[in-house]
């Protein structure tokens, strides 16, 4: 498995840049397209173990009383589209909050979130990542390292040989020494009861075995906050719950896009539906 690492290594995934997704892509956690406003920037961190414990109060990290995550009259709009899809958005997640977010397919859910993470540039409006306000490309290089992102298309998040190395790719990347980082790998997935795909090709995984794993690579950084996309598509019961577990024990504030209203209710602490561009809340039962 060592030599698997270092073949990952030789092909740059292992080094500080994140490394480009064979099909093209931003690899580490970035966007499956190619936004059309791009900062042009990487997720840096591609998930997150240690608890939350910053319920109020004064961020440590930052120093400031910011939210953990806002974004504040958003305005996006898809260039050659004539409508805004986001117009005048306004979203807050707090310290110690799970905030659920809904809205029909194609209401601008993901693409909050991208702009949100920094990898599509809004036209207007303000974000705050990690507690920290930004405005350029500079500021969420450093935000994104906070921020544990489950992109809605786990295949951009799975493109090493095995699932081991996907999963040991983000603490590879945070200078942890191969079995450092392959130990807090099995460690990843065995929290999600997947040691037995450790050996196994991600694209040759079922689609709930590929979000479980994508959500393994999440959950094995160190990061202070979560942004999940649908993360309950694709799995059935049994990985339905121990996605449940999953979070439940890694207690990390976090922004979860789901349909799936009943997930919603049993992890989140706050709804909100996003609606012709701005967002309102809507009741939790
Ligand atoms: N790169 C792009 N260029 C132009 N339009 C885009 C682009 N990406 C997304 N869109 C459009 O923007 C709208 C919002 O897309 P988005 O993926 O944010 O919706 P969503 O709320 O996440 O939907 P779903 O519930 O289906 O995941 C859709 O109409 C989509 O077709
Ligand atoms: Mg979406």
């Amino acid at each position: 498995m060592t030599r698997r690492l270092s073949g990952v290594e030789a092909s740059g995934h292992c080094s500080a840049q994140p490394a480009k997704h064979p099909g093209g892509q931003v690899a580490a956690t970035g966007s499956a397209e190619q936004p059309e406003k791009p900062f042009g920037g990487q997720v840096a961190g591609r998930g997150a173990k240690q608890p939350e414990k910053l319920l109020g109060g004064q961020d440590a990290a930052t120093g400031f009383a910011e939210p953990l995550f806002a974004v504040e009259d958003l305005r996006f709009t898809y260039r050659g589209k004539d409508t805004p899809l986001l117009n005048g958005a306004d979203l807050r997640l707090e310290r110690g909050e799970r905030l659920g977010l809904t809205g029909k397919n194609g209401s601008g859910k993901s693409t909050l979130l991208h702009i949100g993470a920094g990898l599509i540039k809004a036209d207007g409006g303000r974000v705050i990542l990690a507690g920290r306000e930004c405005a350029s490309e500079k500021d969420f290089v450093v935000a994104r390292r906070s921020l544990g992102y489950l992109l809605q298309n786990t295949d951009d998040m799975l493109f090493c040989s095995s699932i081991l190395e996907d999963v040991a790719f983000g603490p590879c990347n945070t200078g942890l020494s191969e079995p450092e980082a392959e130990r807090a790998a099995y460690a990843a997935l065995a929290r999600l009861g997947l040691e037995h795909l450790a050996e196994r090709n991600g694209r040759n995984l079922s689609g709930g075995e590929r979000k479980l794993a994508a959500l393994a690579c999440v959950l094995v950084m160190n990061v202070r906050l979560l942004f999940l996309d649908e993360p309950t598509n694709d799995l059935d019961d049994d990985a339905g719950e121990r996605l449940v577990r999953a979070l439940e024990e890694c207690c990390l504030p976090a922004l979860v896009v789901s349909h799936d209203l009943p997930f919603l209710r049993r992890v989140c602490t706050r709804f909100c539906l996003l609606q012709d561009g701005r967002i309102g809340d809507i009741p939790a039962a």
